[in-house]
């Protein structure tokens, strides 16, 4: 069996926010209030119940020494070990994950965007990944708004396709932004074109484990939100609260 410590973790922060604006014109989107804590403090914490002490974190943008004094040396959220990178520009999702060569050693990676709000642990899906033989796996979730997300076309229970931002949604299931490669996702991505936004696409890096057949999917069963839009923003703030409350949120007179 693969060395359980040998799965580290990535969390992409970089990009430049620019759905949210004026609300990133002086800060990082991650930084910004889900509810009672910063954004970034949710995939920290989705890494940490997954067992995942090593973490990368890539920001960008003019507010990156502020992920240092907030985040420190990550002994606060169980952490071993936290360090920092720096994307420049906006390239894209795989462009920001190049950056994680090094940190990677060719070892497996669990890899989670930095707005993404999960609900439900996903130890059981990494622990599934961690006996993978070798490839990827992808964790989807059913959604009203699939147009918004890489969407999956199925063939019976099998994933044949999957399409970035489709206007024609095939399927109700969205690709969620946590997602699990090993070594080879670095050749991947050199070999990929940017797509017609100019970006290095995530959804172009799992296509290529789909057509080598080592793609693996699970369906989370809790809520799950990204927080990249005023209105997901809006979303994951409610869906936090309501937990922190137990009960839906309420506006008081
Ligand atoms: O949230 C899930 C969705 O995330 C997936 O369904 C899509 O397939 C995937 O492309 C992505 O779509 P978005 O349009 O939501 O991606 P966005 O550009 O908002 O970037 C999401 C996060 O990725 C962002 O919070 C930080 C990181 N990122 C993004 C870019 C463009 C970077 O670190 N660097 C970047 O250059």
């Amino acid at each position: 069996m693969a060395d359980r410590h040998a799965v580290r973790g990535v969390i992409l922060a970089g990009g430049l926010g620019k759905r949210l604006a004026p609300l990133t014109r002086v800060t990082n989107k991650h930084l910004l209030p889900i509810y009672n804590r910063p954004m970034i403090f949710y995939p920290i914490e989705t890494l940490v119940k997954a067992g995942i002490r090593d973490i990368l974190i890539v920001t960008g943008g003019t507010s990156s020494g502020d992920f240092l004094r907030l985040m420190g040396n990550g002994r606060d959220f169980g952490l071993e070990h936290i360090t920092y990178a720096y994307q420049e520009g906006e390239g894209g999702i795989a462009a920001a994950l190049s950056i994680a060569e090094n940190f990677a050693r060719g070892e497996k990676l669990v890899v989670i965007l930095g707005d993404n709000i999960v609900e439900d642990t996903i130890a059981p899906y990494v622990e599934d990944f961690r006996r993978q033989p070798r490839g990827a796996k992808i964790l989807l979730k059913e959604v009203d708004d699939p147009g918004r997300f890489g969407v999956v076309t199925f063939e019976g229970d099998r994933i044949v396709e999957i399409q970035e931002k489709p206007r024609v949604p095939a399927s109700r299931f969205a690709v969620t932004g946590i997602y699990m490669y090993d070594g080879e996702v670095f050749d991947i991505v050199r070999d990929l074109k940017p797509s017609g936004r100019g970006e290095l696409e995530i959804t172009d890096v799992n296509t290529a484990y789909l057509r080598m057949g080592c793609l693996t999917f699970d369906i989370l069963k809790g809520f799950w939100s990204d927080a990249g839009t005023f209105d997901s923003l809006l979303r994951a703030n409610t869906l936090i609260a309501e937990r922190v409350h137990g009960q839906p949120a309420r506006v008081e007179p």
